[in-house]
């Protein structure tokens, strides 16, 4: 069976979203009215995954200068602003969000400069990210797909399909190119603790493509590689970057990294060029750091005994000595290479 969904779109001056909280076992749509609603959504993970949260907020600020509507245009700006700052709050590690609300704030300011409506600018600018997510992820299909040979067991991680972004998916969009291509793939699915985004997202995303897969306990992925049972594997990212090419994702993908290079299997990372973060330097970015009860429970039930404390990085740091390659819309590159990719 194949079901085609959008995790997120625009109606009647609403954002809808799919409630990620609520998968796999209910697929269910929010409707969103205020940009502080779009921040909540963002901040608690009813919506995730770095191209989802930016064009969400691409989105927050379309509510925001609609409700500004009628004010003068410095006005606009002003409400824009504000908005804007709460929206970069929400979480500090995916470039994507900051790199969704700049491009829209750009297009606000020129549009106020030239006396144009403002909302309708904001709204066009998040409708353009939204469109161009699909189309990009599509084309990192395409390239990733040649490294997936008929027949391959491909390990992946964390949730990088569709409901990371708007639809077709980054790492997962390698996967499903590669199938769509009549290509045997099977796919290993490690489950992701805490917020457990494999065994709830990506195995929901795999089944409704009837993509051959398993979930995994994390812990499994290196014993998995030493017995020669995964030919690649395949992540996406949250910021990547081009000063150093070191990728940023998913807290676990720096162990998978590890492993994978210790048993010689290919490891690459999916992301378009708005994950390239042309900017930072290593130091200057920020690991978001998760409340400890997501560690401490399971689906809201406490697992460890009251009084104990945990860790909980939401993202690690995998140097580019491990990766083999970085999948993009415009091909595949070295992780020290991405310089090239530097929008003029
Ligand atoms: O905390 P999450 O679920 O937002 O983290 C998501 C990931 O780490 C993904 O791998 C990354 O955002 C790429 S999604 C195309």
């Amino acid at each position: 069976m194949r079901r085609e969904f959008r995790t997120l779109y625009w109606r009647n001056s609403r954002l809808y979203l799919i409630d990620q909280k609520a998968l796999p076992h209910r697929l269910r749509y929010v409707a969103l009215s205020d940009y502080r609603q779009v921040a909540k959504a963002i901040k608690d993970m009813t919506v995730r995954g770095a191209p989802a949260i930016g064009v969400a907020a691409a989105y927050g600020l379309a509510l925001a200068a609609l409700k500004a509507r009628g004010s003068d245009p410095l006005k606009v700006l002003e409400r824009l602003q504000k908005a804007a700052d709460v929206l970069r709050s929400t979480r500090p590690t995916a470039v994507n969000l900051f790199w969704a609300i700049e491009r829209v704030m750009v297009r606000a300011e020129a549009a106020a400069r030239d006396g144009d409506d403002v909302a309708r600018a904001v709204l066009e600018e998040a409708h353009a990210i939204a469109e161009e997510d699909v189309k990009v992820n599509r084309a990192i299909g395409m390239h990733g797909a040649q490294l997936i040979r008929d027949g391959a067991k491909v390990m992946t991680y964390c949730n990088a399909g569709a409901l990371a972004t708007v639809g077709y998916g980054t790492a997962l969009g390698v996967i499903r190119a590669a199938v769509e291509q009549g290509k045997r793939v099977f796919v290993y699915v490690p489950e992701t603790r805490p917020k457990l985004q494999g065994a709830r997202l990506t195995s929901f995303e795999l089944k409704l493509e009837g993509i051959e897969h398993k979930v995994i306990p994390d812990n499994t992925a290196a014993y998995l590689m030493s017995r020669g049972e995964v030919d690649l594997v395949v992540v996406g990212a949250d910021r990547i970057l081009a000063s150093s090419g070191h990728v940023i994702n998913k807290i676990g993908t720096l162990s998978l990294a590890i492993a994978a290079n210790y048993f010689n299997v290919p490891f690459y990372v999916a992301a378009p060029i708005s994950t390239i973060d042309f900017r930072r330097t290593l130091s200057e970015v920020r690991i978001e750091e998760r409340d400890e009860r997501e560690v401490l429970e399971v689906m809201g039930r406490r697992i460890a005994p009251k009084g104990a404390r945990a860790i909980n990085y939401s993202f690690d740091v995998t140097p580019p000595n491990l990766v083999r390659g970085i999948i993009t819309e415009k091909g595949i590159f070295g992780p020290t290479e991405l310089y090239k990719l530097q929008p003029q």
